[in-house]
């Protein structure tokens, strides 16, 4: 009996507001776009980074709900390109679609219906062009090829960097551990993501244990980064 009344209080909970989404905290996502090619053409597709891209890009800012995937694809609002038109600019340089047989914006499109619609209910993300404005400017704050850069860890095909030093670093500037990503290639283990989590408010939280293998049903995969060496592959272009 109480099981049922418990059960009915919390769906009655999770589903007022929020349309239904349930989640409670943000991972925001940076990619390094070497690897996200080289993931790209193991399943086939084109990719094309453009000259002017020389560090991490944004893959995506994803409500998230504790050590398991987020909501998904929670409202029909449609993406417009015309709401986001005064971004464009920042949007192409920071989180650019580098899947070159895919459209400029599709890239934006699908982070929008997949995980901007499920922010919907927060006032700092409340539509969509705040959300791509918030994603942006936690660009600007966390970047993480300044931080690395800084310390001198750069793109090297030849040299792995010890994977502990890459997150120390990383650490150190953000105060919380950030979750690493790799593409495991017949190399080794190439840095493919950095992810960082943070509160509704933005404030930087660990992420909780057990968020390392989201999201990546749709590529070639990315797993944490084991066996202490990582590489960290210069870019190619062609
Ligand atoms: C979200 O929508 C996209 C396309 O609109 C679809 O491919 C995908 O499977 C949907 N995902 C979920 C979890 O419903
Ligand atoms: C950019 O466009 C958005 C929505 O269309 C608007 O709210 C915002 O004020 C514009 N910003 C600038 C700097 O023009
Ligand atoms: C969110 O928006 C509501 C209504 O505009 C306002 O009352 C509230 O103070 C805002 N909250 C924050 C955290 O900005
Ligand atoms: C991140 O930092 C790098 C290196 O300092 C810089 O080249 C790049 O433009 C920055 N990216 C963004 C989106 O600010
Ligand atoms: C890679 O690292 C090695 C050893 O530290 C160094 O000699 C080489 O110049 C580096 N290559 C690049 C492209 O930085």
């Amino acid at each position: 009996m109480n099981v049922f009344f418990v059960t009915a209080i919390f769906l009655l909970t999770s589903t007022a507001g929020d349309f239904g989404a349930k989640w409670d905290h943000f991972t925001f996502t940076q990619e390094w776009p070497q690897t996200a090619c080289l993931m790209g053409k193991a399943e086939g597709k084109k990719c094309y980074i453009p000259n002017f891209i020389n560090s991490f890009i944004i893959h995506g800012l994803w409500p998230s709900a504790g050590s398991k995937e987020g909501p998904k694809n929670c409202s029909s609002v449609q993406f417009d390109m015309n709401k986001i038109k005064n971004l464009t600019d920042e949007l192409l340089n920071a989180w650019p679609n580098i899947y070159s047989s895919t459209g400029r914006n599709d890239f934006w499109k699908h982070e929008w219906d997949t995980h901007g619609t499920c922010a919907l209910s927060l006032n700092t993300t409340g539509t969509e062009y705040l959300f791509f404005r918030k994603t942006l400017d936690l660009m600007k704050i966390y970047n993480a090829s300044r931080y690395l850069s800084k310390m001198n860890i750069t793109p090297n095909d030849t040299t792995p960097y010890v994977t502990k030093t890459v997150q120390s670093v990383l650490q150190r500037k953000l105060g919380v551990m950030p979750n690493l990503q790799c593409y495991r290639s017949k190399l080794g283990y190439l840095l493919a993501e950095i992810r960082i989590c943070m509160d509704k408010q933005f404030k930087l939280i660990e992420c909780p244990t057990g968020e390392l293998t989201l999201y990546w049903k749709r590529r070639a995969e990315t797993e944490p980064c084991r066996g202490g060496k990582i590489y960290f592959p210069e870019i190619k272009r062609n």
